[in-house]
């Protein structure tokens, strides 16, 4: 089977937009497991699951269909045939992925998914377990950090009408608790190489991996 990179990080890292560049530079594909826990949050929100009982969440989490693309160039996710790209990115589900994404019934569902997906190789794989439990075997693993600010202020040039400060705060608590979950926390796999990604810009990033993969 063909190349296996797995891009792990916090919210802000650069994983998207350094792992859509590589996929690109190498005619890989790329698959965002990211937005994949945000479809399945999209959909617990639509059905009014109360996220306040990981019960109820794992009892629903089997029925959703989600259907990711993996075209680096135009990355596609359905649920049920919707096409959600953008309301999956909106502050409700952005506040509430890390809730959903820490049942395990949600996530074994999802992680089989991805490894479906990956199986095949040839990819280049974005998340927060992809180097510990989705993709182990992946030849390259990247840990992308930056500091707290850097990647607040990243967001927040993103996102109309938000304070660095606002975005800082809602991502450090995403952060503790995708850290701190118990079934598949983020953390840096063994054999990935941690790049600060801090004082680099886009392409020095998509660079550095470049070269990884030629090592
Ligand atoms: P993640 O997927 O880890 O949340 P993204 O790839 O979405 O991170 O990056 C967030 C924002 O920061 C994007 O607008 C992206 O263009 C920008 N960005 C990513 N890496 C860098 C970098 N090294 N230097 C400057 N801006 C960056
Ligand atoms: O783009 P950003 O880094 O802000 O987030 P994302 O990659 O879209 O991921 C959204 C959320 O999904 C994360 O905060 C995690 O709670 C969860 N997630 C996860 O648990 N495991 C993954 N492999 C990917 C995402």
């Amino acid at each position: 089977t063909g190349l296996v990179v797995a891009m792990d990080g916090p919210s802000g890292s650069g994983k998207s937009s350094v792992s859509r560049g590589v996929a690109r530079a190498l005619g890989l594909r790329y698959l965002d497991t990211g937005a994949m826990y945000r479809a399945m949050t999209w959909w617990m929100l639509q059905q009014a699951v109360d996220l306040a009982d990981p019960a109820a969440i794992a009892a629903r989490a089997g029925e959703p269909r989600i259907v990711s693309g993996t075209d680096p160039d135009g990355p596609e996710i359905h649920v049920d045939d919707v096409d959600v790209a953008e309301p999956i990115r909106q502050s409700d589900v952005t506040g509430a992925v890390s809730v959903v994404a820490a049942v395990p019934e949600v996530r074994a569902r999802l992680v089989a998914l991805q490894r479906e997906i990956a199986g095949a190789g040839d990819i280049v794989v974005e998340g927060r377990d992809i180097g510990t439990v989705v993709c182990p075997d992946a030849a390259v693993k990247v840990y992308l950090t930056a500091s707290a600010e850097a990647r607040a202020q990243r967001r927040s040039a993103e996102v109309a009408g938000s304070t660095v400060e606002a975005q800082q705060a809602a991502m450090a608590k995403r952060d503790i608790l995708d850290s701190t979950r118990k079934t598949d926390p983020l953390s840096m796999a063994d054999g990935a190489v941690e790049l600060d990604t801090t004082a680099l810009n886009l392409e020095e990033v998509i660079a550095a991996v470049l070269r990884l993969v030629e090592a």
